[in-house]
């Protein structure tokens, strides 16, 4: 009987791109996809720890395994991801959690197929984090479950010790992949159908900046946009401290690079942003954000906001909120500041009350909520190109996303999934619009080329 694997996902576009890659780890080994706990010869749990509550919601999950642990021992249960590479945690588990088969870290993932077969030959449980990051590893196949989307890592780790983030504890120092492997991965991928390539790195201006590439971001972004193709190339995340006007000329350069940028700001104060060691000013990254939007006037930004960091009075709540308004955000992550063992900001004194935090981040939701939602009125009677990326089964419709990530739904008889599709807005509700094709609306002029 064929054996089969479930991954459970926790975090970001990184964390699922690692599942990703886990996936094509386990089709090695002969395993295939459930979706069902109790179907599963072997669980991975992919965690994140860059807040509190995703931690304690993996906690949660995997406690919950123990009673199916119990009825099918032969069950192997793994966990890994930033979590285990967190210091101590690797043992908390093993301490909470007995039944854990194999613990592995993020740092050493294409060790996992190894691990198993260790698993499964010694009958003992498997504990390997790798504490340091080491070299690249190439070549793994990644098991894509996102087309048309794909995601290309371009380097992997963090040297900015932002004060309150747990990162570049848990995944490393920088390192850059080859441009040669990447050019090669997107060339397959285009050639494979994909249709939308994000270039994944948690601070993608800084690719290269330890000399190994031979090229910069800027550089490397002109390469993977020359290549042949129709296909839109996005980039994620970059840092205000070093985003500018080369990656912007070369997003002038290629039409296939998506007119939005995430640039997360965290705070609109700059006493905030010094404590939180962000290295820019508000008025250095409003500055930016023009430069952007000067260069292409239907250019969006969309950002990652923390509130309630230790020290946030509400003048400096204030400022994050008109910092907000001027940057016209197309839409914005919010967060609640959340304390992280071994950071900087976690010992630093002046907390902010849990209803403080509470009140903040439910204006600041409102206040986003309220950009998004006069956004998508605007698009009504436009006529915008989607890649269609899904099907929505409750709606009996088909979905995707414009170069601003706007999710557009229309109906269709046959499959349009991975085309590029002209839709006429005729309604919007929230985030969502609601369109027919160009063609069968009569063929208003697109929006996009
Ligand atoms: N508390 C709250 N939010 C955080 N982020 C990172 N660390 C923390 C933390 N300790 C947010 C930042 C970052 C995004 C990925 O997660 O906004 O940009
Ligand atoms: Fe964390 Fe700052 Fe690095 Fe982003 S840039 S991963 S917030 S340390």
């Amino acid at each position: 009987m064929e054996k089969k694997y479930r991954i459970v996902t926790y975090g970001c576009q990184m964390n699922v791109h690692e599942s990703e890659k886990i996936a094509g780890l386990l089709h090695g080994m002969g395993y295939r996809e459930t979706k069902e706990d109790a179907e599963a010869d072997i669980i991975v749990f992919n965690t994140c720890c860059i807040r509190e509550n995703a931690e304690n919601h993996a906690f949660g999950n995997i406690g919950a395994l123990k009673k199916l642990k119990r009825r099918k021992p032969g069950l192997i249960v793994a966990v890994g991801g930033c979590m285990t590479q967190e210091k101590g945690k690797a043992e908390l588990l093993r301490e909470k959690f007995p039944f854990i088969d194999i613990i592995f870290g993020a740092l050493n993932l294409e060790r996992l197929p190894e691990l198993i077969e260790r698993r499964l030959k010694e009958r003992r449980k498997v504990v390997e984090v790798r504490e340091k990051e080491g070299e690249i590893v190439e070549g793994e196949e990644p098991f894509r479950t996102s087309y048309p989307n794909a995601w290309v890592n371009i380097m992997y780790g963090c040297n900015n010790f932002c004060s309150y983030c747990v990162v570049p504890y848990v995944r490393g120092r920088e390192r850059s992949r080859k441009p040669e492997h990447i050019l090669a991965e997107v060339k397959k991928l285009v050639a494979e159908g994909y249709k939308e390539i994000t270039l994944l790195g948690q601070n993608v201006d800084s690719y290269g900046s330890d000399g190994t590439t031979g090229m910069r971001f800027a550089e490397l972004l002109d390469a993977v946009a020359s290549v042949e193709g129709k296909f839109r190339l996005r980039f994620m995340t970059s840092h205000p401290k070093d985003f500018g006007k080369e990656v912007i000329d070369v997003m002038e350069k290629h039409r296939k690079i998506c007119r939005l940028v995430h640039l997360p700001v965290q705070s609109g104060s700059d006493r905030i942003l010094k404590a939180m060691n962000r290295r820019y000013t508000s008025g250095k990254y409003l500055e930016e954000v023009e430069m952007l939007k000067s260069r292409f006037p239907e250019a969006e930004v969309t950002t990652d906001i923390i509130v309630g960091f230790p020290g946030e009075t509400e003048e400096d709540y204030l400022a994050t909120e008109s910092l907000v308004k001027a940057a016209d955000f197309a839409s914005a992550f919010t967060f609640v500041y959340s304390p992280r063992a071994g950071t900087k900001a976690a010992e630093m004194e002046d907390k902010v009350p849990p209803e403080v935090q509470k009140d903040r981040i439910v204006r600041l939701v409102e206040l986003v909520n309220s950009l998004t939602r006069r956004k998508s009125e605007a698009y009504v009677g436009r006529t915008v190109e989607i890649l269609c990326e899904d099907y929505d089964e409750k709606k009996g419709l088909y979905l995707g996303r414009d170069e601003f990530g706007r999710m557009g739904y229309f109906a269709s008889e046959t499959n349009r999934i991975g085309d590029f599709v002209k839709l006429k807005i005729e309604r919007a509700n929230g985030i969502s619009l609601f369109g027919v094709p160009a063609e069968k609306a009569g063929g208003a002029s697109p929006v996009t080329d």
